[in-house]
């Protein structure tokens, strides 16, 4: 029997930040699709499968020729569109000879490509990210490969009182594990809302603060299907009125959490802190960067501890408390998308690998 998959493929997933993708191949395993991204003359970015049609050695081993891959094996060239445009020692070009081109959107930030359906693809739908460019929110961010299946990067997302426990030096407190919060869905998003009310800062956001005393601190987790968080994220001094909407005594951040299936068992988790206060400090920017960093690789060195013991016990399922609400949500939500395309196409999760010999025939 087929495992069941664990990602939908009729979705944008981040494959690179932007300045990653270049006049060089780079090649990114994104949904058990193996591309090859580079940029044409034009800037355009482009994704190609990372398999030459000739015998299947990783076009991104070859080099860039124009807007053209070149096979580094035997010299085949495949444009943007993945058609052969030469062969070697041959003047006609089987027209069969093509590598899969995956749609490719570049937006806030990011390159997005959609593994799936290519007819489905509508760039309406890429996640709005807009703080990413907007002059207002400064910041910067990276990407780390995780060991681990992306939705336990999503459950650790989705319930942040880990933070008491994972990030007890920066950003975890006591008084946060015992706040109350909600969570709500909708078709394709889930969120959880909480507020820790008159309690003394963690360290990290005391810091960026800047102000003595007690603080309303607010968490505010968004979350679309499939891969996608937004945590709306800050700190006031207490009573000046943020849980009622007046925040301009506080500081907020946008962190941008994307874990993009690279296999059912690994990810790229590309991540971005945004501010809205001292923007042009660009000192800052790295400090908080480097903070991020450290914060990331507590919750990394945990995730991927957690999905080797799954490994070390298959077939065991997960307990779940109040506090995972929200995580169950985002689940349900990727499980009725990965239902609806097993249910409509079963076939867009086995992509057929055509032999050479038969297509020569065709
Ligand atoms: S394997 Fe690419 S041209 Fe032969
Ligand atoms: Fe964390």
């Amino acid at each position: 029997m087929t495992p069941r998959p664990t990602f939908p493929l009729n979705a944008w997933y981040v494959a690179a930040w932007d300045a990653e993708v270049g006049r060089s191949l780079l090649s990114r395993s994104i949904c058990n699709e193996q591309m090859v991204l580079y940029r044409k003359q034009d800037g355009r970015a482009v994704a190609l499968a990372d398999a030459c049609w000739h015998r299947l050695v990783p076009l991104s081993l070859g080099t860039l020729v124009g807007d053209d891959v070149r096979c580094g094996y035997h010299g085949m060239r495949f444009n943007a569109d993945g058609r052969c445009t030469h062969m070697p020692s041959q003047e006609t070009i089987n027209p069969s000879a093509c590598v899969k081109s995956f749609p490719v959107v570049e937006r806030h930030r990011f390159v997005w490509v959609w593994p799936g359906d290519p007819a489905l693809a509508d760039p309406a739908t890429v996640p709005d990210l807009h703080w990413m460019d907007d002059a207002d929110w400064a910041g910067d961010g990276s990407m780390v490969e995780v060991k681990a299946d992306y939705r336990l990067v999503l459950d650790n997302l989705m319930d942040l009182t880990h933070e008491t426990f994972v990030h007890s030096s920066s950003i975890g407190n006591e008084a946060l594990a015992e706040a109350p919060f909600e969570a709500m869905h909708g078709e394709t998003t889930a969120s959880v809302r909480r507020w820790v009310l008159n309690e003394e800062a963690p360290a990290f956001w005391g810091a960026q603060l800047g102000k003595p005393g007690p603080v309303d601190r607010w968490q505010i987790i968004h979350f679309k299907a499939p891969a996608t968080i937004l945590l709306d994220v800050g700190v006031a001094p207490a009573g000046s009125g943020a849980p009622q909407g007046d925040r301009s005594q506080g500081i907020s951040m946008w962190v941008i959490h994307i874990p993009t299936p690279a296999t059912d068992k690994t990810c790229y988790y590309f991540w971005c802190h945004l501010r809205n206060y001292r923007v042009r400090e660009q000192r800052l920017t790295r400090e908080v960067l480097q903070a991020a960093r450290g914060i990331l690789l507590e919750d990394e060195t945990i995730i991927e501890a957690q999905q080797r013991a799954m490994d070390r016990n298959p077939g065991r399922d997960f307990y779940n408390l109040n506090i995972d609400a929200g995580s169950l949500w985002a689940r349900r939500l990727i499980d009725e998308l990965i239902d609806k395309e097993l249910a409509e196409k079963p076939a867009v999760h086995s992509i057929p690998i055509i032999p050479a010999a038969k297509a020569l025939r065709a």
